[in-house]
């Protein structure tokens, strides 16, 4: 399954019901939301009343991007306010609490990913693989929105993949920060196939599809 996950840190807050439209008309299977607490990234942006408006709007699948320290003692909550996926980052926490944190959110009957940062490795997050749902490759630093891709991010992509592939997993792989109709190809090249867009998707006057993104392809 490939995917657009329009991010709604993009979206004009006085009307995120038309913007989650718009969402929904781009025949879109995600909802995006970037959870920032001004510790782990230095911005601030939304949590919980957020994510329980847009549950309240939308039976899209709502990927919650947790960029928070102790992303575990928020699980319940997330779950509890309509998160479908929750994805944490790898840096957040030690490998005891990571594997706490995939348990609890399979419990619940939730997905799990796990984040990585551009400066972490890819071989860093092979030992949780097979646990979990999704993995997010960031492309940019996290924090905010409109910054550029960084390309060599790929290999980290792609290095994935083959592992996953190894493993005869089929995980999926999340690209996020500066895909647009350009770097969405190279993206998906690379073995990516939930892309993140931003800045992309709600400041375009044309209405972004995957299958036009991507030519055709599904
Ligand atoms: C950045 C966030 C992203 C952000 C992407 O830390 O995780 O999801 O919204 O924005 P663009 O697509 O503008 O780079
Ligand atoms: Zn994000």
């Amino acid at each position: 399954m490939k995917t657009l996950a329009p991010s709604i840190l993009a979206a004009d807050m006085l009307n995120l019901g038309k913007e989650i439209e718009k969402i929904e008309a781009s025949d879109s299977k995600y909802v995006h939301i970037d959870v920032m607490d001004g510790m782990f990234v230095p911005n601030i942006s939304f949590g919980v009343p957020i994510i329980s408006s847009v549950r309240k709007k939308t039976n899209l699948v709502l990927d919650v991007h947790a960029m928070i320290v102790e992303p575990d003692r928020y699980i319940d909550e997330f779950i509890k306010c309509g998160a479908d996926i929750i994805t944490f980052h790898f840096e957040a926490l030690d490998h005891n609490r990571i594997l706490n944190a995939i348990e609890k959110i399979h419990k619940a009957n939730k997905k799990v990913g796990i984040s990585i940062k551009p400066n972490t490795p890819a071989s860093e997050i092979y030992k949780y693989i097979e646990l979990l749902d999704m993995v997010l490759v960031m492309t940019v630093e996290p924090g905010f929105g409109g910054q550029s891709f960084m390309y060599d991010m790929m290999e980290k992509v792609t290095s994935i993949r083959e592992y996953a592939n190894k493993l005869g997993k089929n995980v999926d792989i999340q690209v996020d920060g500066g895909i647009n109709d350009q770097t969405i190809k190279i993206a998906n090249d690379a073995g990516a196939n939930i892309f993140v867009l931003g800045t992309a998707f709600f400041k375009s006057e044309k209405l972004l599809k995957i299958e036009d993104l991507l030519n055709n392809e599904k």
